[in-house]
């Protein structure tokens, strides 16, 4: 495997970003519309993925001067050696491997075979069930499945689930905890026809583990003979020790595949039994196909790059301390939670790799919602609020029907009015300042090919932005460490343990479970 050799951050990075951006924090966007070119500079098409930054406040000069940084840190390269299976994720030791998921090689011939048999294993299953040559415990076909998993174990399957759903199969999902939710459709699912997933790389997760015990029971209370509820039963981790005593189908994710970066793996078996195995294969084409346009293509013409570029310079350079990702159709409803969890686990870090940056913000907060919702909720903060903020408008370029047409028409004029604002003088409180960057993206369609790409494209933003910032997008310390306190404080909470260790915690503890009821 390629070692992937830290490029040396120029430790002035911030600085010019910095100094960059001070002649534009004041700029009339107006003034950016005087180069006629503009439009054609500021845009990129690939094959049914649009990206246009036009609404961004920088001009040519200052995108190039980005464009050199990127490349002076050696940022293509290092996504390239990622692809080729160097170690990136640095405090694991581990590459991170999800572009060879979709068949994007490797640098080693027999690993980009193990992982083309596994995609085909996963398919096999799936068109098993679907077409009721893998039946359940009773010999029904299935008619529904039931999805245990929680963070990258739920939230990008959940979203393409949705959106491409296109079998007879009904895939229910339960991640957080809610008993309720969870008794209610158990109530209407015939435990017989009923395919249980159990998703988790650790499979230790608290909520995961909590889920998959009621499920059991329910599966096993129902069960023609004692044992015969396995058939029901998949099991898709890393961990095959801990679910070794289920005797069941299981689904091995090797452990350089990322939870966020994982719908390409067996995580995403509950797309494979919703959409297909077609539309399944299409999706894996189109990230596939992102993955070749972000390895080939040169930094100013990088929909990657560049995406990661335009949030460095709204973060570090023009002050915003958030990001809102706007999907104008309301199927997209689920995007910004899977985008969430990509991008602020991924980068919300300050252990940098290499030269300290002592001043650096790193990811800003991403939030947002489906769209025009969020129109009537919190648009009125991103016109007329006090922070600084940059923003995705996401939309489809058909508007043959009517619905799409009215959705873009907010698009592009909401995007419009963040960015140039109005001013009106009659009555100043109408006033909108303006001046918030943001991208718009247009999708050709809905289809499994382009949902690849956007996925795909988000996910080499955030290894891009990694690469940038000198920091690891491929582990996640911080949210380890409040799992292990968790399960402490319950222990304490019911009892079983005297103290978590942490003598003011432990004072804490005590003071509040005098308020609480068990
Ligand atoms: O949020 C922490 C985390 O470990 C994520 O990285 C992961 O996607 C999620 O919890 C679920 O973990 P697992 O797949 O091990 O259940």
């Amino acid at each position: 495997m390629p070692e992937d050799k830290d490029s040396a951050l120029p430790t002035n990075i911030w600085s010019k970003v910095s100094a960059l951006a001070a002649r534009h924090r004041g700029q009339d966007p107006h003034r950016y519309f005087d180069d006629e070119h503009r439009f054609e500079q500021t845009s990129l098409e690939l094959d049914g993925l649009f990206l246009d930054w036009s609404m961004q406040r920088l001009d040519s000069s200052t995108f190039q001067a980005l464009c050199d940084l990127a490349d002076e840190c050696g940022v293509r390269e290092r996504l390239r050696n990622q692809f080729a299976g160097a170690v990136v994720n640095t405090t694991e030791d581990r590459a991170a491997l999800h572009t060879a998921l979709r068949g994007t090689p490797t640098a080693d011939p027999s690993l980009n075979q193990t992982f083309r048999d596994a995609t085909d294993e996963i398919c096999d299953f799936a068109e098993g069930v679907l077409t009721g040559d893998i039946k359940g415990s009773s010999g029904d076909d299935f008619t529904d499945v039931i999805h245990l998993g929680i963070g990258g174990s739920h939230l990008c399957q959940a979203f393409l689930s949705e959106v491409l759903q296109d079998t007879h199969l009904h895939v229910h999902f339960l991640s957080g905890l809610n008993a309720n939710k969870r008794s209610q459709l158990l109530q209407k699912m015939n435990p017989s026809t009923t395919l249980v997933i159990v998703a988790s790389k650790s499979f230790t997760t608290p909520e995961t583990q909590k889920h998959f015990s009621a499920v059991k029971e329910w599966l096993s209370r129902h069960a023609t003979e004692p044992q015969a509820w396995h058939n029901n039963l998949v099991i898709v981790t890393s961990n095959t020790e801990a679910a070794s005593e289920l005797q069941c189908k299981k689904f091995l994710v090797p452990l350089e595949i990322g939870g966020r970066y994982s719908v390409w793996s067996a995580m995403g078996l509950p797309v494979v039994l919703s959409a297909g195995t077609t539309r399944f294969r299409e999706l894996l084409s189109g990230a596939r196909a992102m993955d070749e346009h972000v390895a080939q293509a040169r930094t100013a013409n990088n929909a990657a790059m560049i995406l990661a570029l335009l949030s460095l310079w709204n973060s570090n350079g023009l002050g915003a301390t958030s990001h809102v990702v706007m999907p104008y159709h309301p199927v997209l409803h689920r995007l910004v939670g899977h985008l969430q969890q990509l991008e602020m686990e991924s980068l919300g870090k300050s252990h940098f790799n290499e030269n300290p940056q002592s001043f650096a913000h790193t990811q800003p907060v991403v939030w947002g919602g489906p769209e025009t919702d969020g129109q009537h909720a919190w648009h009125q903060m991103l016109h007329q609020g006090t922070h600084q903020y940059s923003a995705d408008f996401i939309g489809l370029t058909d508007i043959s029907d009517n619905d799409n047409r009215w959705m873009l028409s907010n698009c592009l004029s909401q995007q419009h009015l963040m960015f140039m604002g109005h001013e009106d003088r009659t009555h100043p409180y109408k006033s909108v300042q303006g001046g918030h960057g943001s991208t718009l993206i247009l999708l050709n369609a809905l289809d499994a090919y382009r949902l690849g790409k956007l996925i795909a494209l988000y996910e080499h933003k955030t290894a891009c932005l990694g690469y940038l910032w000198g920091v690891n997008a491929f582990d996640q310390w911080g949210v380890e460490r409040g799992k292990q306190m968790a399960t402490q404080t319950e222990y304490v909470l019911n009892s079983t343990l005297a103290g978590t260790g942490d003598p003011l915690f432990d004072k804490r503890l005590h003071k509040i479970a005098a308020h609480l009821k068990n």
